[in-house]
């Protein structure tokens, strides 16, 4: 059994990697969730994953985070996510019901942590703010976390920028806090996400399949047509990598590196960059995701929506 923490700002694809979570309870003890302001503004990505947690039936804990970066100001990816963060389903207005931590979620992730009975994973698709005050404010909890896997970076190219990812271009110095904090990290970095769609002949099996797939559907289509005013043929569900590689590490491929993150203000800020010499004081603790084989990657998300299709 694998303690997680799942920290996101659904967002279509953290949405997915959601779902494929909740579709593993016999292997993954979701301790707590806990969201961030990046795709669109905090109260919009809480409320789409309480649309999430509603539409599964779970009961795992919720709580909301940082709504600004450290320093940066904020801009959400409203053009690749919509309005409400989340856009091209029509959930129900009682899904604000689904009940939000009184804790912020750096002090409910602390405590999730620190009373877990194992180590833990962090594992989170949206800007680290969170996590780097989660590190910087209760030090101690690095001791307790086993590694963590991220939605972030890239080696070759960015998406927001040339140079630099958005996750981590919304916050820079969050994300080189927890680079630099010594605890392991895998990197699902552009370089592997963007190999990681399915077609739109893969999305048609999901129509009319069942309640979840009906939402992945509806999701999923709206984020296939939105990735093509950024030139992509097929969507990436770029988040889905970092969930995937929780569950099946043997889907990917990579290599370890020393990676550190860009936070001056010059235009390769947000970027990632590995050193890659061979140099005795590298503390190579980045293992950055490469390759992915993506049929059993897609077989293992269509299996999961499946499986909540036949619980719900
Ligand atoms: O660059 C892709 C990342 O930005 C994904 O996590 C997506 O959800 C958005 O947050
Ligand atoms: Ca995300």
């Amino acid at each position: 059994m694998k303690n997680i923490i799942y920290d996101c700002d659904p967002g279509h694809d953290d949405a997915m990697a959601l779902f494929e979570a909740l579709a593993h309870p016999e292997e993954i003890n979701i301790l707590g969730i806990s969201t961030v302001g990046g795709n669109q503004k905090l109260e919009n990505v809480t409320k789409n994953a309480q649309h999430i947690l509603s539409a599964a039936h779970s009961k795992i804990e919720l709580a909301s985070g940082q709504s600004q970066p450290l320093v940066k100001e904020f801009y959400p990816a409203t053009n690749a996510h919509g309005d409400s963060g989340m856009d091209g389903h029509d959930f129900p207005a009682e899904d604000a019901n689904y009940p939000i931590s009184s804790l912020n979620a750096v002090t409910f992730l602390h405590k999730k942590i620190q009373s877990a009975d194992d180590l833990v994973t962090i594992v989170a698709t949206g800007p680290l703010t969170n996590i780097a005050l989660l590190l910087k404010t209760f030090p101690e909890v690095k001791d307790s976390i086993d590694k963590i896997i991220i939605m972030g970076g890239g080696l070759d190219h960015g998406n927001i920028t040339k140079g630099a990812e958005f996750n981590i271009w919304t916050d820079p110095e969050a994300a080189k806090i927890v680079f630099t904090s010594g605890i392991p990290m895998v990197m699902a970095g552009l370089d592997v996400t963007e190999r990681a769609y399915f077609t739109e002949d893969e999305l048609q099996e999901l129509d009319k399949k069942g309640p979840i797939s009906a939402i992945a559907y509806d999701l999923l289509s709206y984020y296939y047509k939105s990735g093509k005013q950024f030139g992509f043929k097929n969507s990436p569900v770029h988040d889905l990598c970092a969930m995937a590689y929780l569950i099946d590490p043997t889907l990917f491929t990579g290599h370890i590196y020393s990676v550190d993150v860009v936070t001056d203000d010059s235009e390769a800020r947000g970027m990632t960059i590995a050193d890659k010499r061979k140099l005795p004081e590298n503390k190579n603790s980045t293992l950055v995701l490469l390759e992915v084989d993506r049929e059993r990657y897609r077989d293992l998300f269509f299996q999961a929506i499946e499986k909540l299709d036949q619980e719900n």
